[in-house]
């Protein structure tokens, strides 16, 4: 199905990170915030699962290890639906109003997420996810995608670290999909490939591995450039 890109006018830019967990989308994130806060931009950020209260509660269902047991397994259409969930309660409570206000919004993960993670990982199809899409979200996209898409095998390797190592400090448990197995992420890797050929004007692709300034510098030059051509580049 193709994916319309009309969306929304607003004074502001819409832009979110997408890639595997452990594909450094997070740290990127907020090295762009902090880069364009310092160059005198208004900046909202979010991510997805979360942000808001509701938001917050369906992150940690969702995320926690231990809900399939406490629960009852949940099925791939109630994470779907959950995680529309979240995405209603965040685009009308947070991303709208900060767009409509002139800001620019860095969104941690958003409907590429649920294509990959739920329509390709899952196995519910891309059809599903954006007739939903559609309904629950009025079918409003980012104005600008990075999608971080280093080897599938150095995210994986990095993501199952990370939540050991946040497990032991924290006692915090989001592991729920760090343990999906090497299919599972080789389905989301290659429908995050596709979404990427299919709406080649908004998301950009960062493929392979580099250091995070490297990354940042490349990042922020496409950024820089979006905004000059959005008529948002800035004060002086
Ligand atoms: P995130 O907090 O971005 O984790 P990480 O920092 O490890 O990338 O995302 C949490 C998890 O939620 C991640 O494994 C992907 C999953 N997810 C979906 O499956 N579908 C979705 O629509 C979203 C937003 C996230």
């Amino acid at each position: 199905m193709s994916h319309p890109t009309t969306n929304l006018s607003h004074p502001g830019l819409f832009i979110t990170f997408e890639g595997l967990d452990g594909s450094g989308k997070t740290t990127q994130l907020r090295l762009l915030g902090d880069a364009l806060q310092t160059g005198g931009h208004r900046i909202v950020t979010l991510r997805q699962p979360g942000g808001t209260p509701l938001g917050d509660r369906i992150r940690s269902i969702l995320l926690d290890s231990r809900s399939d047991a406490d629960l009852g397994a949940i099925i791939p259409e109630a994470e779907m639906a959950l995680m529309f969930a979240d995405r209603a309660q965040s685009l009308r409570r947070i991303i709208l109003p900060a767009l409509a206000a002139g800001s620019i919004v860095l969104c941690d993960r958003y409907t590429d997420s649920s294509e990959a993670y739920q329509g390709a990982g899952r196995g519910l199809g891309s059809d599903r996810i954006l007739t939903l899409h559609r309904a629950v979200c009025n079918n409003v996209l980012p104005d600008l995608t990075i999608l971080l898409l280093p080897p599938l095998s150095t995210s994986l390797r990095r993501a199952r670290g990370r939540n050991d190592r946040t497990a032991r400090r924290l006692g915090a448990d989001e592991n729920r999909f760090e343990r999906e197995d090497d299919q599972f992420y080789n389905r989301v890797y290659k429908q995050y490939c596709e979404i990427a050929e299919r709406d080649s004007g908004r998301v950009v692709v960062f493929p392979g591995e580099a250091p995070i300034a490297t990354l940042h510098q490349r990042i922020l030059d496409v950024v820089r450039q979006r905004l000059a051509a959005a008529g948002l580049a800035g004060p002086p």
